[in-house]
């Protein structure tokens, strides 16, 4: 048997019956099931709007691009960012032509508010934010940075979904958070994602962008008699990146079980904790006070990681590396060696298996073969 990094668990009785629904309606684009897992986004975050789009990545590029446009951002302006994370969250920023600047991670694996303070230039105009393995790291503070200095701060909340902060869930603090719901996150769909502004005027500008700049979408011009006003007006170059119904179906039934999920989320991460405290040569990611992950991730530090790797994967056992420094990459390569413990955390850091099929027995079995190799 092999234990991978990620499953994904679907109540699949309950996914066909909301499914089955827009296909009975003949449905299944944008319409009432975005709609409605919109509005129950809305209640389960508190946040004010919220917009079903069809990827993390696409909402992250909206962002840049409505605040570029509304604040008259030019091309090479800056954005501090983290080399700690998926590649979408840089290339968003480039598909506005603005500049990737690498600020450092703490002992979180989140920007270093330090480092962040020490980036600021003439030319930067913001900050994006990403909030690594479900942790909030140090953004209450980050958030006071960017007011202080006037940055627009985009959370990407990719692994957030269920995340709180002071019994609050996050994306509050920011002026747009941007969740994921793509296969393997905490709320899984297929590809998906939810962008929420904090202000009602860009809420109403991305729900044009999504669809390609059209004023108004099919499903508004379709009366409840089922008469289709085919007149519209286009009012901006849009893109096609709206959700769709059959998306919305999966991510309403997972919204259901997301707090009773990341529960055994944490659960699980406490026993890893408590069996591998005993191993010296392992270190934690650092948890912050008042924080509730959501615990996407569970990641520990070992110097000799890719041995480590190796010999788990021996065993069967198939962790995952969440990341690579981004300014190893090609294309990122003018930020390397200018965040030294984002460079060490990428070399030593490994996600344990974690997802809703494993059990306690998993979780000490995968503790035993470390302790096999570290010991
Ligand atoms: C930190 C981070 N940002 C952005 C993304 C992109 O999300 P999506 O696949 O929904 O576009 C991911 C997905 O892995 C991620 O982990």
């Amino acid at each position: 048997m092999t234990i991978q990094v990620f499953l994904p668990k679907f109540r699949i009785d309950e996914c066909l019956h909301e499914v089955r629904e827009c296909l009975e309606k003949s449905w299944t684009g944008m319409g009432f099931k975005t709609q409605h897992f919109e509005e129950k986004w809305c209640e389960y975050t508190g946040l004010p709007y919220s917009h079903f789009i069809n990827s993390n990545t696409v909402g992250l590029h909206l962002a840049f691009h409505l605040f570029k446009n509304q604040y008259h951002w030019q091309a090479g302006d800056e954005v501090i960012t983290t080399p700690l994370t998926f590649i979408s969250t840089n290339h968003a920023i480039l598909y506005e032509n603005l500049k990737p600047v690498f600020a450092d991670v703490d002992g979180t694996g989140c920007l270093d508010p330090k480092s962040i303070e020490a980036r600021i230039t003439e030319k930067t105009r913001a900050v994006i934010y990403v909030g690594l393995g479900g942790n909030t790291g140090h953004l209450e503070e980050v958030s006071k940075i960017c007011k202080k200095n006037n940055l627009k701060l985009i959370l990407d909340a990719a692994h957030m979904s269920g995340t709180r902060y002071k019994n609050k869930h996050v994306g509050h603090e920011a002026d747009v958070s941007v969740f994921s719901f793509q296969a393997v996150k905490n709320l899984p769909t297929a590809d998906s994602g939810m962008i929420c502004f904090r202000e009602k005027a860009f809420d109403d500008q991305v729900r044009k962008l999504t669809w390609l700049g059209i004023n108004k979408d099919t499903y508004s011009r379709t009366t409840q008699q089922g008469s289709y006003k085919w007149k519209y007006d286009v009012e901006m170059v849009g893109y096609k990146y709206h959700g769709n119904s059959i998306m919305a179906a999966l991510g309403l039934v997972g919204l259901r079980y997301l707090d009773q999920d990341n529960q055994f989320r944490r659960a699980l991460a406490r026993e890893y904790r408590k069996l591998l405290s005993t191993i010296p040569a392992i270190q934690f990611i650092q948890e912050v006070n008042d924080c509730e992950s959501a615990q996407h991730l569970f990641q520990i530090r070992v110097k000799n990681r890719d041995e480590l790797l190796n010999h788990l994967q021996k065993n069967h056992i198939f962790p995952g590396v969440h990341y690579r420094d981004n300014t190893e990459y090609k294309l990122y390569e003018y930020g390397f060696n200018t965040c030294p413990q984002a460079q060490r955390i990428s070399q030593e850091i490994i996600s344990l298996p974690l997802h809703l099929h494993l059990t306690e027995e998993d979780v000490t079995h995968i503790c035993n073969v470390i302790r096999e190799f570290l010991k």
